[in-house]
């Protein structure tokens, strides 16, 4: 698809604020394992911190195609930087779109959306990643409260985050049924934030352990209906999926033009190294790959946009995207060899930034699971 006047405005301010503010911090925030608090604050300035939320609730009310546009462009300055808004903005804001009542989204959207709040979303358990039904966190009854017990691991944005979706079950003999979603705020008594996790790629992207310790959570923060938990947590998901492929082709793409610009005036055997049909080839086969992720990435942005299904070309885009970018960035450190290898330049920050794109919101053989049960239905 070709962007639309508006949708490209929004893409050339995001690749303005990217290469201005994000990116000559980008290997600081990788080397400092910093959580990138000055990006945040230059993209809410800019309403990147609430891309589609109504301007009711203080949001940018923009379509998922700029969302995707403006979050390659972050990506592409600063994996890290990029998960963070990622996150954020699909996996926190979304579900209290989809499903919070007027007064949740009263409460929480505007804080959300002005990025002084940052969001998180917690699924994932010690015991449970890729099978996310079995989450054993509990949610008991207690009068006006809900009593959350259990522990969450790998929660992206956890340490700098107020706002909190969480799944826990209120009757762990129904299973899926048994899931419910709660919206729940950093101070809450018996909320643990845990260890810090120290990671190969998105370092400065904040990766923590939650605990909940008899936390109290007002029964006015259950998110959706009693045993809606796992569809919330899906369709969350379906969206996000969407964001991680965007993120995806921002890192592939920073990696193809830092090889590219390298192998132009690299010069071996008295002429610069693109000259060889082994690395013209190579460029050019990134190329392809790029421009290929990127038309899945638009295409399932604007099925959803368009109010179609879009869960399977979701999925076909994160894992195409985030399969070419692990890729991609190789072929970057190969075409500029021990130049690439080192920490003097961006592409061994990219390879490892690339990798976690074939993991995270649905490591990519499930992906291959809701991709195949789609089209063998
Ligand atoms: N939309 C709506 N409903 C859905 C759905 C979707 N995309 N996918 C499944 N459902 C519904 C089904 O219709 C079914 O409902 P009924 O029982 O009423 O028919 C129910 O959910 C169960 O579906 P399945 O039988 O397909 O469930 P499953 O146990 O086989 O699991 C799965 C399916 C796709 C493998 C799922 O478990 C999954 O996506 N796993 C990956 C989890 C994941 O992505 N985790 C990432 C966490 S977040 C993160 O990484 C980082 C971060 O910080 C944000």
């Amino acid at each position: 698809m070709i962007l639309n006047e508006e949708q490209l405005a929004i893409k050339n301010i995001a690749g303005d604020v990217a290469k201005k503010v994000i990116a000559p911090m980008a290997a600081h925030c990788d080397e400092t394992e910093e959580f990138p608090w000055d990006n945040a604050k230059a993209l809410a300035d800019m309403g990147f911190m609430g891309v589609v939320v109504p301007e009711k609730f203080g949001g940018a009310e923009l379509d998922t195609v700029s969302y995707v546009a403006a979050l390659e462009e972050v990506s592409k300055a600063c994996a890290s930087t990029g998960t963070v808004m990622a996150v954020h903005n699909s996996a926190a804001i979304l579900p209290i779109l989809m499903f919070g009542t007027e007064e949740q989204k009263e409460k929480y959207l505007p804080s959300l959306a002005s990025g002084e709040v940052v969001g998180a979303f917690a699924l994932t358990e010690p015991g449970e990643g890729s099978d996310a039904a079995q989450v054993a966190t509990t949610a008991k009854e207690d009068g006006e409260y809900y009593v959350l017990n259990g522990t969450k691991c790998f929660i992206t944005n956890g340490s700098a985050a107020g706002t909190f979706i969480i799944f826990a079950s209120k009757d762990r003999s129904l299973g899926i049924k048994g899931l419910t979603a709660f919206i729940v705020e950093k101070d809450t008594p018996g909320f643990i934030v845990g260890k810090h996790e120290k990671k190969m790629g998105i370092r400065a992207s904040s990766t923590v352990e939650l605990a909940f310790d008899n936390c109290r959570v007002p029964k006015a923060n259950q998110l959706g209906k009693d045993g809606e938990g796992f569809k919330i947590a899906m369709v969350t998901l379906d969206s996000a999926r969407i964001g991680i492929a965007a993120l995806a082709v921002g890192v592939a793409s920073a990696a193809y033009d830092a090889a590219r610009e390298y192998s132009k005036v690299r010069e071996q055997f008295g002429k610069p190294i693109c000259a060889n049909q082994a690395i013209g080839f190579t460029l050019a086969d990134m190329a392809i790959q790029i421009e290929a992720a990127r038309q899945l990435t638009y295409h399932a942005a604007e099925l959803k946009d368009a109010g179609k299904s879009f869960g399977t070309e979701a999925a076909m885009a994160k894992t195409f995207a985030s399969d070419i970018a692990v890729q991609v960035a190789l072929d970057a450190v190969q075409v500029m060899g021990g130049y690439g290898y080192s920490r003097e330049y961006p592409v061994e920050r990219l390879l490892r930034d690339a990798k976690i794109t074939q993991i995270y919101e649905g490591t990519n053989q499930i992906q291959r699971v809701v991709i195949s049960r789609s089209i063998l239905k």
